[in-house]
């Protein structure tokens, strides 16, 4: 067996995706080269997780331009028409930052091009079009680089202060290789401590009402052989008053400066748990996760979900008919709760080197 999942497939012209509605049962890719069968798979979750639908978003795109080039007079037009499709796929869903940062990092790229280029003269659509694949191929390799370089981070951390050679970690939802380019954020932290030997265990949660946990990072673990073990929502706390857990490691889709983290629903309350518990929380994420226009997470729009989604699981009818749902797809977790946060670039970790609380317009990296 591949030891290592793929979420996302490109070539220039041709996006596949591999459809996590279908999974654990089915492995079925979707071509999804344009921007209309992205902005569709991103906005029905056929792929999730923030650093994957930003890379979906953008991989869209770029087959649509691959594939159209030659049909646009020279390479502004086609240039002003890829921002047109940039800021559509901006619309797909509006928690994650992730998605915002792709496409405003490309629209630029698109104004840049069309200023410093000869955009007007014959034959440069496909000029555009290639230099516009290479700055989209680079987003999708750069992310599994920065997710090995969290693992890192976050791995050498936990070694060094939970003075334990084996620890038993707790994640919520799916960080893996499935909601990025590869190797996943929390769960590469996780794969790091299984790679050098100093995980226990993993628990995931089944992470209710879309069951990311149940179906897509009990697959992970089951596919990695890492040791683990699946549990509702509901059974942490008494998991972590048995004394089972020695951290907790979530990822994010969009930090404040001020630390508040928005993450999948049922992160707040693990959070909340882990501190009555005396248990270190941290969130693991990429830096392009972090909105620096953000004060605090009051900010921050939640996403509100289809009540289908939680009424029913795979299509069959759970709750009985006619209740009202609320089902907010995210919360926010207050800043105070969180011990660190493991990135790319280092640990910045809570009340360290006079810090109070985080302020990550000005992070104190881990030396
Ligand atoms: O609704 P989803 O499945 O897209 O939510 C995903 C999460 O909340 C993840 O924890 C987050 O995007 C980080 S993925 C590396």
């Amino acid at each position: 067996m591949n030891s290592s999942l793929e979420a996302i497939r490109y070539v220039p012209g041709k996006l596949l995706l591999l459809d996590q509605l279908q999974l654990p049962f089915s492995e079925v890719y979707l071509d999804c080269s344009s921007p209309e069968l992205g902005f569709d798979a991103i906005r029905s979750m056929k792929v999730r997780g923030a650093p994957a639908i930003a890379l979906a978003a953008a991989l869209s795109v770029a087959a649509k331009v691959h594939n159209v080039r030659l049909e646009f007079k020279n390479g502004k037009e086609l240039g002003l028409q890829t921002q047109v499709w940039l800021r559509y796929l901006n619309s797909a869903r509006p928690t994650a930052v992730n998605l915002m940062e792709a496409t405003s990092k490309l629209c630029l790229f698109c104004e840049k091009w069309i200023t410093a280029i000869e955009a007007e003269a014959a034959g440069s659509s496909a000029l555009f079009s290639a230099d516009f694949q290479r700055v989209c191929i680079e987003l999708l390799e750069q992310d599994v680089q920065d997710n090995k370089a969290i693992g890192r981070a976050g791995a050498a951390h936990l070694i060094r202060t939970l003075h334990s050679a084996k620890m038993a970690i707790l994640t919520h939802c799916n960080t893996g290789s499935l909601a990025t380019a590869g190797y996943g954020t929390a769960l590469g932290v996780i794969r790091s401590l299984h790679a050098s030997q100093n995980l226990a265990h993993a628990y995931c949660t089944e992470t209710r009402p879309y069951n990311q946990g149940a179906r897509l990072t009990a697959f992970e673990l089951v596919y990695e052989r890492i040791p683990a073990t699946l549990v509702t929502d509901s059974m942490v706390s008494y998991l972590m008053s048995l004394g089972k857990v020695n951290a907790v490691i979530v990822g994010a889709d969009r930090v404040a400066r001020n630390g508040d983290t928005a993450n999948k629903i049922g992160t707040y309350q693990l959070a909340v748990a882990a501190k009555h518990h005396n248990i270190p929380f941290f969130v693991a994420a990429p830096f392009t996760s972090v909105d620096l226009a953000l004060d605090s997470g009051a900010g921050i729009e939640i996403e509100q979900r289809p009540a289908q989604e939680m009424t029913h699981i795979q299509g069959v009818p759970l709750a009985a008919p006619g209740i009202d749902v609320w089902n907010p797809g995210f919360d926010v977790t207050p800043g105070q709760l969180i011990t660190g946060f493991f990135t790319e670039k280092g640990a910045v970790i809570a009340g360290q080197q006079g810090q109070i609380g985080f302020d990550l317009s000005a992070p104190k990296f881990e030396v």
